[in-house]
């Protein structure tokens, strides 16, 4: 999220806008809580993960009394054009308050989640995703010296994502997502036969937000028909740190750019991101409204690529 401050900080400055950053995301608007940006406020935040601003899920937002007080201080500031940061819940915020009070707000998407509809990928899902392969990559060592099972517990809500980029980029056993239905005693025959068939270690990737449950519950539910000794391993928010990658770095960084672009050319009601590697505006709606659909090509050839 720094690398899309800086860009659009920078980009403003350099046609003459003056910039403001909320701290706390929304609860910042609401509480004033505000600071001049200038060209020194964003440096040497491009490698840094997380965001120089601060974040939060706001629930005073949802209220009429919290839009209000919000829209005072962008009254005070005198603020033409917004932009937001986040995941579904912050274009879903966006959305009523444009309704509300006719702002101009453009949407940045950013989260590690990659669920938002109208860009190819968001910002920080390339992050969170090496980050949870390094330490795949690690586990792996133990898998295959102990000769062990691992479920592999990674982020992901509502969507299978983070766990499909994973399971493939790993070397997966399995992935289990939310998307598609999770067959316990499926899933343990082909285990138990993976290890007939002389395979050193097995790798279960699980989203967290899968159907059949957390990582620990499909173990538990697992357990009587497999024939071999497992561990659980939930990764939790060592996915959501760390310096950014590149690719997540150039992304931010179009879309700090396009979104200042975008509301100079009077485009707002929007979210900014990158589809086929074209810049494209998507109405704030159908960002959370629509569902971006997994690639179930990915999971295929996992599959047979661990076979
Ligand atoms: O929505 C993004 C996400 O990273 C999810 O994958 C994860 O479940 C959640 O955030 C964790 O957020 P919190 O710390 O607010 O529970």
């Amino acid at each position: 999220m720094n690398a899309a401050i800086r860009a659009a900080v920078r980009t403003a400055l350099h046609y003459q806008i003056r910039v403001f950053g909320f701290k706390h995301g929304y609860n910042g608007i609401i509480s004033g809580d505000v600071i001049e940006m200038n060209r020194n406020s964003v440096a040497n935040i491009i490698q840094r993960g997380g965001t120089i601003l601060g974040t939060a899920r706001s629930a005073e937002f949802k209220t009429d009394k919290g839009m209000q007080k919000a829209k005072k201080t962008l009254s005070k500031y005198r603020i033409d054009g917004l932009i937001a940061i986040g995941g579904d819940g912050t274009m879903r915020g966006a959305w009523e308050f444009t309704k509300k009070y006719r702002t101009k707000i453009i949407g940045l998407p950013g989260t590690i989640d990659n669920d938002l509809f109208g860009s190819d990928y968001t910002i920080g899902f390339d992050t969170a995703v090496n980050s949870a392969l390094e330490a795949v990559d690690k586990i792996r060592d133990t898998a295959s010296s102990l000769e062990r099972l691992f479920f592999i517990e990674v982020m992901g809500r509502y969507s299978g994502f983070i766990g499909l980029a994973v399971g493939l980029a790993g070397g997966a056993e399995d992935v289990l997502i939310p998307e598609t239905p999770t067959d316990i005693k499926k899933l343990a025959k082909q285990i138990n036969q993976n290890i007939k068939k002389g395979k050193k270690s097995n790798i279960v990737i699980v989203s967290e937000g899968d159907e059949a449950g957390n990582a620990f519950t499909i173990a538990e539910k697992i357990k009587g028909i497999l024939e071999e000794d497992y561990r659980v391993v939930v990764l939790g928010y060592i996915q959501r740190g760390g310096a950014p990658t590149a690719l997540d770095r150039i992304l931010a960084s179009k879309l700090g750019y396009a979104a200042i672009y975008g509301l100079k050319k009077n485009m707002h009601g929007c979210m900014v991101g990158e589809v086929n590697k074209k810049i494209v505006y998507t109405p704030f709606e159908k960002t959370y409204s629509r569902k971006k659909k997994i690639d179930p090509d990915i999971y295929t050839i996992t599959k047979i690529l661990s076979e």
